[in-house]
């Protein structure tokens, strides 16, 4: 990191402390990082009492075999009990679990934790009926409607891991899922709604399936009502789960008995199955969803527009909001159908009052204009939280004053498929937040900023982020490979989870995430981060969205290569429009980043969790072969990129 590019992201020199009635009231207050302190393990002890376990566990931690940890050491529970039938034996039947928002207009559905079990149990009993025993795999491809979730409950109360595969991945990536974790049964559905109209899932499913001898079902869910193939192997939801028993009673499984595995898009190879057991996921993804966004169970209505196919959408829309009793929004569809407005009238017709979303959406809407917000009623909002990406200071305050009326704490919560829940977040009645950084490691939570050599670095300076104690909620292996799970994460720096992010620490020792460690570049000997480069032209008013990447320089070892979506007061570009952003990252940053070219384009390549996929634009920067863009959301994108570049360059 060049020591110009530290004091430019340094020099951010706003805070916004917590407001004062929402610091008097809040879930948590300082006193918990000290308590944390004090005894770690009595900490998680203590929060795992916000579970019901059917036998108590002798253990909190077994730490002897590491990286291979267990948490809560002999207890047994429940997973979907916990979400589900607990709640209603407390005499919360009637509360709202889902108020669910399909996308067609007036589509909706309410469904209350009494509705929830009784829909839960059919479905296990549905599941046991196809013999789905104990440990054995399931896989779920649907879109966003609550047979989702109930799948995943159903699942889960008899013990048998789901893997959910977004619904946007194709044949391949499922048939890939599938094989890899060795699926049973597959639950899917006739299609799901887009853009307003219907789309076809069962395709891929019958696609998959035929290359997977081993599947033995596939249980359709009726949703759009679009002709479907049908083969001897399939089975309609309604027809087998309808007419099942709503009496289930679920049976406690152990602490560390495996509740999900979840693929995430590794940067090269086959997929890496990211393996989450039950009892410390459960835990720490109720305990971090109730502290970080300070959840009021009785009052708040939540939101998370994260698509349940993604780890967010598992511990933020599904275990943790569940395992607290939470009233939640599930949306269907995509942020502009039928307008561009969708969202803020979803706030503000339910009133939502805690809202978590990702950068990338936040980037998008601020493209769209304040005014379409400014539309709608958002009083009701009182936290806002944001995940997956850096978000850039512009960014940040746009959301916290468009959507957060300038007076609500924005939480940047840093976190993986592999940390299950949230690990550096700000909390929202404690911290007093700076836009751009996730801050500090939450209570019970060891992180460091090291360098090279695995030191930890002093304030002010970047290197790697890494995670210095194991956490309730931690990945436990990867599916089926215990040495490839030990060789990513663990073999970098001795003793210390390596998250692959780079880092750096202020001067009053807060975390600032600088992106992947592959994004980081290293420009003639100096460090530079994609994030600072991107955040420095957005920052630009001609800029709305910024990628950047290394290419390899014969001279300079990498150099900076920008891609950028103009804004409308860009006007048509021009020539000056690159002269005039190289000047102002100089000037922002240091001449050392100002970018060696910039291309303008009119859409970036992204996954479907909206993550830049910065590897495609290096080989386009690097005037490559475009690599596999099977993970992209929309894969024609990258033909337009190399379109427009070779028509300009
Ligand atoms: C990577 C993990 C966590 C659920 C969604 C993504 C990046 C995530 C932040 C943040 C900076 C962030 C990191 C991380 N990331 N949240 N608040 N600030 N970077 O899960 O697909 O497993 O990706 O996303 O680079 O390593 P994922």
């Amino acid at each position: 990191m060049s020591e110009q590019g530290l004091s430019n992201l340094m020099s951010e020199e706003r805070h916004f402390d917590p407001p004062a009635d929402l610091a008097r009231d809040a879930n948590v207050t300082a006193a918990a990082y000290e308590e944390a302190a004090a005894d770690r393990l009595a900490f998680w002890s203590k929060q795992a009492e916000r579970i019901t376990w059917a036998e108590p566990y002798e253990q909190v931690l077994d730490w002897s075999n590491p990286p291979f940890a267990k948490w809560f050491v002999g207890g047994k529970l429940n997973v979907a009990y916990n979400c589900v039938d607990r709640h209603v034996e407390d005499g919360k039947g009637d509360k709202v679990a889902f108020h669910w928002v399909g996308e067609p207009a007036d589509d909706t559905r309410t469904i209350t934790y009494a509705d929830l079990l009784d829909s839960v149990s059919r479905a296990a009993n549905a599941l046991i009926e196809l013999g789905v025993e104990e440990g054995d795999r399931v896989a779920i491809y649907l879109p966003m409607i609550p047979e989702t979730v109930i799948a995943m409950l159903a699942c889960a109360r008899i013990g048998a891991p789901h893997t959910v595969v977004f619904g946007g991945f194709s044949a391949d990536a499922l048939a890939s899922r599938i094989d890899d974790c060795d699926a049973k049964i597959v639950i899917t559905s006739d299609g799901g709604y887009r853009r307003g109209a219907p789309s076809a899932l069962k395709p891929a499913v019958d696609e998959a399936v035929a290359r997977s001898p081993r599947v033995r079902n596939v249980v359709v869910v009726r949703r759009t009502g679009q002709d479907v193939e049908w083969t001897d192997k399939d089975v309609w939801w309604h027809e087998i789960v309808d007419r099942q028993s709503a009496e289930h009673t679920p049976k406690a499984f152990d602490a560390e008995h495996p509740l999900y595995v979840m693929y995430t898009s590794g940067t090269t190879g086959k997929p890496k199955g990211i393996l989450h057991t039950s009892g410390g996921y459960l835990v720490q993804s109720a305990w971090t969803h109730w502290s970080v966004f300070d959840l009021k169970a009785e009052s708040d209505i939540y939101w998370c527009s994260a698509d349940i196919g993604w780890v967010t959408g598992h511990s933020y829309i599904v275990y943790g909001p569940l395992a607290n009793g939470a009233t939640s929004v599930m949306y269907e569809g995509t942020p502009d159908t039928p307008h561009k407005g969708r969202w803020w009238e979803i706030i503000q017709d339910y009133k939502v009052s805690i809202f978590y979303t990702a950068p990338t959406a936040i980037r998008t809407f601020m493209k769209w204009g304040d005014e379409i917000p400014a539309e709608f009623d958002l009083s009701s909002v009182r936290v806002l939280g944001s995940v997956g990406e850096p978000i850039n200071p512009e960014a940040y305050i746009w959301y916290r004053e468009n959507i957060g009326g300038d007076n609500v704490p924005v939480v940047d919560t840093w976190w993986q498929t592999e940390t299950g829940a949230i690990m550096i977040s700000p909390l929202p009645g404690v911290t007093s937040a700076k836009p751009g950084s996730a801050m500090t490691a939450l209570p019970g939570i060891g992180a460091d900023v090291v360098d090279d050599a695995g030191n930890s670095v002093p304030n002010g300076s970047g290197g790697y982020l890494v995670l210095t104690e194991p956490w309730p909620s931690m990945l436990r292996t990867l599916w089926g490979d215990d040495q490839r799970f030990i060789d990513t994460y663990w073999s970098r720096f001795a003793g210390k989870y390596f998250a692959g992010d780079g880092a750096k620490r202020d001067d009053d020792g807060d975390i600032w995430l600088l992106g992947r460690v592959d994004d980081v570049m290293n420009v003639s000997g100096h460090r530079l981060s994609t994030t600072e480069i991107e955040s420095a032209l957005v920052s630009h008013d001609k800029v709305a969205e910024a990628a950047v990447v290394g290419a390899t320089d014969a001279t300079t070892g990498q150099a900076v290569v920008a891609f950028v979506i103009l804004t409308e007061a860009a006007g048509d570009g021009g020539p000056d429009v690159v002269a005039e952003l190289r000047a102002h990252v100089a000037k922002e940053i240091g001449a050392i980043a100002k970018p060696r070219s910039i291309m303008v384009v009119s859409e970036l390549p992204k996954t479907r969790s909206g993550k830049i996929m910065r590897r495609l634009l290096r080989d386009v920067a690097e005037k490559r072969e475009v690599g596999d863009v099977t993970t992209l959301a929309d894969s024609t994108v990258m033909d337009a990129i190399k379109t427009g570049i070779g028509s300009s360059d």
